[in-house]
């Protein structure tokens, strides 16, 4: 394996927050250390970062692990004040996102919507310089919010940033999490792009990671590192699991989930609706009758 691939597990709201990311680092990262996790995005809410999302970037939870806070925002203000928020809390990186399609923030400019406006854009991009002894960024985006020729129209300003990486999910906004992946379009858009690109989306293989590793400078992976928590770990020891091995890990995982989330959450009924969203991601191979049992209960018998 190339030492210099990156490997990052995706922000996903609801699911990829802390106690998800301790469970699987302590599982399948914590021997190498090499994987960079990011928070699902935090946003602002009444003046202020949102308290619930700031809470899973600075959740003891975290502690030894390398995680990045993300944030959304429509315009230079907001970007600022959840910069300077974390910063406060701590932060030495952040992730800048500039993909959520999510119509809604779309339509207020956040997210992907920002890819349409420039102004916003280029006045954050100044204000980057002033930040950089405290603060070193990356952004995760898409090619574009209805046409993927619109990443192209922004690639001067994202060159003109200083930038970790470049995360891209090659699709559109328009098509939400499904449909082509739009490889051309984002070669296209790598050759335009000074900063190292990360490739993300539909990536749940090995063999699919070291596809990879000759034309990106890392991966990152969401629903595919859910459904297959062993992903990077197989990766890394060029070893693939057995189906049996990949359902265990994912139970293991789920299995150890659990006490924390009961010793942090108030009641059956939290706990209940906490866990409903992981079994949505189970592997297709793992028994149905412990999926089913886990979308109704939170956990199997
Ligand atoms: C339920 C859900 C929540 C997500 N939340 C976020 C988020 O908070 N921030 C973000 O940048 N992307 C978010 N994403 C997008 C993922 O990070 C990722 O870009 C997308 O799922 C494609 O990668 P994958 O095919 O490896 O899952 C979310 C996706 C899903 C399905």
């Amino acid at each position: 394996m190339d030492k210099g691939f990156r490997l990052m597990a995706a922000p996903l709201q609801g699911l990829t927050e802390a106690h998800w990311r301790c469970m699987h680092f302590r599982m399948f990262g914590a021997e190498q250390g090499d994987v960079e996790y990011f928070t699902p995005f935090i946003r602002v809410e009444k003046g202020e970062a949102r308290r619930r999302d700031l809470r899973d970037f600075t959740s003891d939870l975290n502690n030894g692990i390398n995680v990045t806070p993300q944030i959304i925002f429509r315009d230079a203000e907001e970007w600022r004040l959840l910069t300077d928020t974390l910063i406060e809390a701590g932060a030495t990186r952040i992730d800048m996102n500039l993909g959520c399609p999510f119509p809604p923030q779309v339509k207020k400019g956040r997210g992907a919507g920002l890819l349409l406006r420039k102004d916003s854009l280029d006045a954050i991009a100044c204000a980057m310089a002033e930040y950089a002894s405290q603060v070193t960024f990356s952004v995760k985006m898409r090619l574009g919010v209805n046409d993927p020729a619109e990443a192209l129209e922004v690639a001067d300003i994202i060159n003109g940033m200083p930038l970790r990486h470049v995360t891209v999910h090659p699709r559109t906004a328009r098509q939400q999490y499904k449909g082509e992946l739009l490889t051309d379009e984002l070669a296209a858009f790598a050759t335009r792009v000074r900063h190292p690109v990360i490739y993300n989306g539909e990536v749940a293989t090995p063999a699919g990671i070291a596809a990879l590793t000759s034309d990106f400078a890392g991966v990152m992976a969401g629903r595919g590192l859910l459904a297959r928590p062993s992903l990077f770990a197989e990766f890394r020891s060029g070893r693939e699991f057995t189906e049996a091995e990949r359902n265990a890990a994912y139970l293991d995982l789920m299995r150890e989930m659990a006490p924390l989330l009961e010793e942090r959450l108030c009641g059956a009924s939290q706990f209940r609706d906490k866990m409903k969203p992981y079994w949505e991601y189970a592997p297709e191979t793992l028994d149905r009758r412990l999926v089913k049992q886990g979308r109704k209960f939170g956990m199997p018998d």
